[in-house]
């Protein structure tokens, strides 16, 4: 059995679709999520599904050993980032090396970098007059939004749309291909 651990520091929409795409999964599971933010509704959602929460303290994370021994000891193969806020310290990109997957809300290599997430993103491709948008699955690595590109996928920007319409149309998108993604990124024998 594949084990995946999620991080998250929100609503949780796309762990929730991750969490409901792999239960009762044959060779999947998703045994853990981690949560950088008390009260975020990730927490609610990883409880009502009976997934154990490990909620993340600041100096561990950044100048210990960012929680690497937990999830050696849950035996996870693969670190799923779907929405969480802070940068994968060094030591958690080392232990495991191609086997942290992100999703950005926009097209990388633009429109990525520290700051750029939720609305931000949004708002500065609206600002751009770019005609689409889209999703970006990619492995992390030590530099924000940076490491190789397992997917992506556009939606076109209508002549009306704001951020907050561009939001909701890439979430749909999120929804729709980040769990299959995952999937067959385990699947095709990758290092997990
Ligand atoms: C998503 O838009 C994702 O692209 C970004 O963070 C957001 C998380 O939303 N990395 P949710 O918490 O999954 O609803």
């Amino acid at each position: 059995m594949k084990q995946i651990a999620i991080f998250a520091s929100g609503a949780g929409s796309n762990a929730l679709e991750i969490i409901r795409h792999f239960k009762g999964h044959k060779t999947i599971n998703v045994s853990l999520v981690l949560c950088n933010k008390p009260g975020a509704g990730v927490i609610d959602l990883a409880e009502y599904a009976g997934i154990p929460v490990i909620m993340i303290e600041k100096e561990q994370f950044f100048r210990g050993h960012a929680y690497v021994v937990e999830l050696q000891q849950a035996r996870i193969d693969l670190i799923v980032l779907a929405g969480f806020l802070w940068k994968i310290p060094k030591a958690l990109t080392d232990a495991f090396k191609g086997r942290i997957l992100n999703i950005h809300p926009a097209l990388l290599p633009k429109y990525g970098g520290k700051g750029m997430y939720g609305k931000h993103v949004h708002e500065a491709v609206i600002a751009s007059g770019d005609q689409s948008s889209g999703i970006t699955i990619h492995l992390v690595d030590d530099v924000y939004d940076n490491g190789q590109i397992i997917f992506q996928t556009k939606v076109d920007i209508s002549e009306g749309d704001t951020p907050e319409t561009l939001a909701s149309k890439v979430h749909i998108l999120e929804h729709r291909y980040f769990p299959s993604v995952i999937e067959e990124f385990i699947e095709n024998k990758n290092p997990c």
